[in-house]
């Protein structure tokens, strides 16, 4: 799949099927979050797949949104903060290195044509009671991953000329037609 069709495809799934991930498939995923890029390339982040079902459970009650119930696998990335840094302006940047994770993730999934939804709305400690993640990490997102049948449509997003700036905050960008056309819907 091309890049751009693939970020074109992906979409937040929640209703997925009883179908197993091939190891390789899931394998291909994980590889992909190993290239991120990370501070100081720290590599500070983990990612625990969650697939007994007892543990899946355990992480849909710490959870608490009804959807995810559909879900048989997760995966869940975690940081220790201090395997990140902080920059000159105070900004810790664990939460982003983590991220980065999240997203490599998401779109290796959806290249495998498995079905993911970053979760950020969840009870920490309980997902950190049920995973043994240690007091010192943070969690900073699940996503559910899995088949699935149905497609969401896509929702509508900001126009090129809201969401970018020429050379200064607030100037709109005025872009060459062929790069203005809505090549990413
Ligand atoms: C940081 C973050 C946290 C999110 N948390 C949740 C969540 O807790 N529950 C949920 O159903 N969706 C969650 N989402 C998914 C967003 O609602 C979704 O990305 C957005 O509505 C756009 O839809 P799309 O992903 O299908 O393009 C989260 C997305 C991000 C990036």
């Amino acid at each position: 799949m091309d890049f751009s069709e693939l970020i074109s495809k992906r979409r937040s799934i929640r209703k997925y099927i009883n179908q197993p991930i091939p190891t390789s498939i899931l394998t291909r995923i994980l590889s992909a979050a190993q290239v991120a890029p990370s501070w100081a390339h720290k590599q500070g982040s983990r990612i625990i797949v969650v697939s007994q079902s007892d543990k899946v459970e355990q992480l849909i009650d710490a959870i608490g949104q009804k959807w995810t119930e559909s879900a048989v696998t997760f995966l869940v990335v975690c940081i220790d903060p201090e395997q990140s840094g902080i920059a000159r302006n105070k900004m810790n940047y664990f939460p982003v290195d983590a991220a980065i994770i999240m997203e490599h993730l998401i779109l290796a999934a959806t290249n495998e044509g498995l079905g993911t939804c970053w979760i950020g709305w969840f009870d920490e400690d309980a997902v950190k009671s049920a995973l043994s993640i240690p007091p010192k990490c943070r969690v900073i997102g699940i996503t559910p991953i899995g088949y699935f049948e149905e497609v969401p449509p896509a929702k509508e997003r900001l126009s090129l000329s809201e969401l970018c700036f020429d050379n200064e905050y607030g100037e709109p960008l005025i872009l060459k037609e062929e790069i203005k056309e809505k090549e990413f819907e």
